[in-house]
């Protein structure tokens, strides 16, 4: 299974990405938290990306392609993967095909940007892990604390409004396009968010006939 999630900043593709990778027993790339881990590491490509991603606008697509195109030839991703967060401009769509590389799907989680505003302001994620978690919605057990490692929670530097906001506009202008291009490619799924992770989950995977 080849898989590509789409969805606006706060859509709830890693959340989601994290319960179908389990589901469908492929690996999660997130080219978000490739990034990150490069920032806190101080790769080049980290040192590059980070005035970027602080700002809410996109890293140059070279950058990503390279970091993709190492990724995707990794040995776990022979038998399949779902890809959060990139594709995320047309350029980086057509690198994929020219590559060769056929999806299966692509599920697009469509959200208002009222409800992403809103969201937001809750999310805390695991700065070891990097985990997410929404402090109403998907509270950890230890409020502050990671389920999964133990890890201090925190606000993403790139979740205050205003850079939520360039981050939509941004959105809207360069992603957006890609659900018509595969649309186009008959590849497009489009699933409403619903009031629960779990309730998404199930609707992802009606739509994918599972
Ligand atoms: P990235 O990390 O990919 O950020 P994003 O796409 O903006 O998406 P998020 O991680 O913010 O949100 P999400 O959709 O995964 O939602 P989540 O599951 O956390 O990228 C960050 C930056 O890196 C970019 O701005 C860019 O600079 C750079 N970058 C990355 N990839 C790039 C690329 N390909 N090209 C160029 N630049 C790139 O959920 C959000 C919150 O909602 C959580 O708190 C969650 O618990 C909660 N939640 C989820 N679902 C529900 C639900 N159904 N009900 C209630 N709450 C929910």
């Amino acid at each position: 299974m080849k898989l590509i999630l789409l969805g606006a900043p706060g859509a709830g593709k890693g959340t989601q990405a994290d319960i179908l990778c389990k589901e469908l027993d492929v690996p999660t790339i997130s080219t978000g938290n490739i990034l990150r881990a490069a920032i806190k590491n101080g790769t080049p490509t980290g040192l590059k990306a980070k005035s970027y991603m602080d700002a809410g606008n996109l890293v140059p697509d070279e950058v990503i392609i390279g970091i993709i195109s190492e990724r995707l030839a990794e040995p776990d991703c022979a038998k399949g993967y779902i890809l959060d967060g990139v594709p995320r401009t047309i350029a980086q769509a057509e690198a994929l095909e020219q590559a060769g590389i056929q999806f299966d799907s692509v599920v697009s989680i469509e959200i208002t940007d009222e409800a992403i505003m809103e969201r937001m302001s809750g999310r805390r994620v695991c700065e070891t892990c990097g985990a997410s978690y929404h402090v109403a919605a998907v509270p950890p057990k230890t409020e502050g604390v990671c389920d999964k490692c133990g890890g201090a929670l925190v606000q993403r530097k790139d979740d205050k409004p205003e850079t939520v906001k360039a981050r939509l506009a941004v959105y809207h202008k360069e992603t957006e396009p890609l659900k018509a291009f595969y649309a186009e490619r008959g590849l497009l799924k489009k699933v409403e968010n619903q009031p629960s992770v779990e309730e998404t989950s199930q609707a992802i995977l009606r739509v994918l006939g599972r």
